[in-house]
């Protein structure tokens, strides 16, 4: 019938159709070869075209999962059966914006589904970076464990996502408890806290440490205490600053803690520590100097609160301005615990523990150099004593620091804290 169309029409010659109809079969087979590249297009490819199929895929696989070695002649058709990922998050972010590095999954089924699909065929071992390229798109994760050791994923792959231990803090020192000089009854309560990551089932239902609070003069060791818990409880672990918890736009305050315990939750059990709580948790005959912090204390209420949804989640507080808080926030917490300030035999701890530490030798008598400051703090010791008695040797050339060193030391700083103090409107 086109044949007939082509013919009637006016000064149409034969071999112009053939050029036509060459185009056309060609157009067709094209056609058909895209469609075999599409996931789910249903078509088998034939075996002609399999071996260019694979070889590109293999070769997005190496670019894409980046640290995941070439896969040997052998080991091209080995499928793994299962595989462990954990999120690990972007590689970059904007400065001044938050790291998003945790994953809630809702439906696990559901997920096995997701993640087959778009990491079918790849070539898999422990340490493989896996990126999302679906609903967050770059995303990555990373592969923790492979069973058997390396090898393809396929749609029968099990994957297992679990979020892993995340300690906000982990890039500082780290510390033990031994660290902290004195403070036995946060001591106490962190070794019921470590007992009870151990072994949740010990404490039944009710009876787990929930919510704590840390309070006391500054430098006297609360976050120090909370870093130290946190390295040795190796358990899930989110330090936050309660300023970051402060959104931009109303609802981002109380978004971000809503996200913080859904998250900790989904990890549970593990520890919640928040900084500095004053600055979101002020009392609120305040809370009208600060009305963005408004949504934050009412939203950390419900989850202090949330018994149920937040098994396994144990809160620390800490502040050093512990009077401005909210009535009903610090309510929520089961025990206060007062840091004081440093007792003589402290101070000397603290000396002996720092002169350890440092890089040039000590020759120093720790009880004389503790009763001569008995005003200062842990912080005060280690950031105005022993970093400025450091540097005074350094600068002038001294490989051995002294007692008279220290001694001459603490008499100019206390000159320059008495002067400093001096009221300059009294003149
Ligand atoms: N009890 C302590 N034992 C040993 N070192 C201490 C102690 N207290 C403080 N320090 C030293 O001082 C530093 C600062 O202490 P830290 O930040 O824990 O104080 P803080 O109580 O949290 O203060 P702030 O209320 O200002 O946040 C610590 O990193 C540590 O080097
Ligand atoms: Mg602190």
């Amino acid at each position: 019938m086109l044949i007939r169309i082509f013919f009637s029409y006016d000064g149409f010659y034969i071999h112009e159709l053939c050029l036509i109809f060459c185009f056309l079969t060609c157009g067709a087979l094209s056609l058909k070869k895209q469609m075999k590249k599409l996931p789910g297009a249903g078509i088998v490819p034939d075996e002609s075209e399999v071996s260019e199929q694979k070889f590109t895929t293999e070769n997005e696989n190496k670019e894409s999962v980046g640290n995941a070695p070439a896969p040997a002649d052998g080991e091209k058709e080995m499928l793994v059966d299962e595989i462990v990922i954990t999120p690990v998050g972007y590689a970059m972010r904007m400065a001044g914006t938050d790291q998003a590095t945790g994953i809630i999954i809702d439906n696990m089924d559901l997920f096995q589904k997701y993640a087959a699909e778009q990491w079918n065929t790849m070539f898999v071992d422990v340490g493989t970076y896996l990126f999302d390229s679906y609903l967050f798109p770059d995303f990555a994760f990373q592969i923790i464990a492979v069973k058997p050791a390396a090898g393809k994923i396929s749609p029968e792959t099990k994957i297992i996502f679990k979020n892993r231990n995340t300690t906000v803090l982990s890039k500082i020192t780290p510390v033990v408890m031994s660290d902290v000089i004195g403070q036995e009854e946060a001591k106490r309560k962190c070794r019921i806290i470590l007992k009870y990551l151990e072994d949740p089932s010990v404490f039944g239902l009710e009876w787990a440490p929930r919510n704590i609070l840390f309070h006391g003069p500054p430098g006297t060791g609360k976050t120090l205490m909370a870093r130290a818990l946190a390295n040795e409880a190796k358990a899930n672990f989110f330090a936050r600053n309660a300023t970051t918890l402060i959104g931009v736009h109303v609802g981002d305050g109380a978004k971000k803690i809503n996200d913080l315990y859904e998250l900790a939750s989904s990890m549970a059990p593990c520890v919640v520590f928040i900084d500095e709580l004053d600055a979101i948790g002020l009392n609120r005959s305040f809370q009208h100097v600060r009305g963005d912090v408004i949504e934050v204390a009412t939203a950390l209420l419900a989850e202090l609160d949330g018994m149920e949804a937040n098994k396994g989640v144990v809160s620390i507080g800490a502040t050093n301005q512990v009077e401005l808080l909210d009535p009903a926030l610090r309510s929520r917490f089961e025990e206060e615990i007062y840091f004081n300030a440093p007792t003589a035999s402290d101070r000397t701890e603290m000396i002996k523990l720092y002169a350890g530490k440092t890089p040039l030798k000590m020759k120093l008598d720790f009880q004389l150099i503790a009763s001569k400051i008995d005003t200062w703090t842990g912080r005060d010791i280690k950031e105005k004593l022993m970093k400025n008695m450091i540097h005074d040797a350094i600068i002038s050339g001294k490989k051995l620091v002294t007692t008279e060193m220290a001694l001459e030391l603490i008499g100019r700083l206390q000159k320059k804290d008495q002067a400093s103090r001096v009221n300059p409107l009294s003149f």
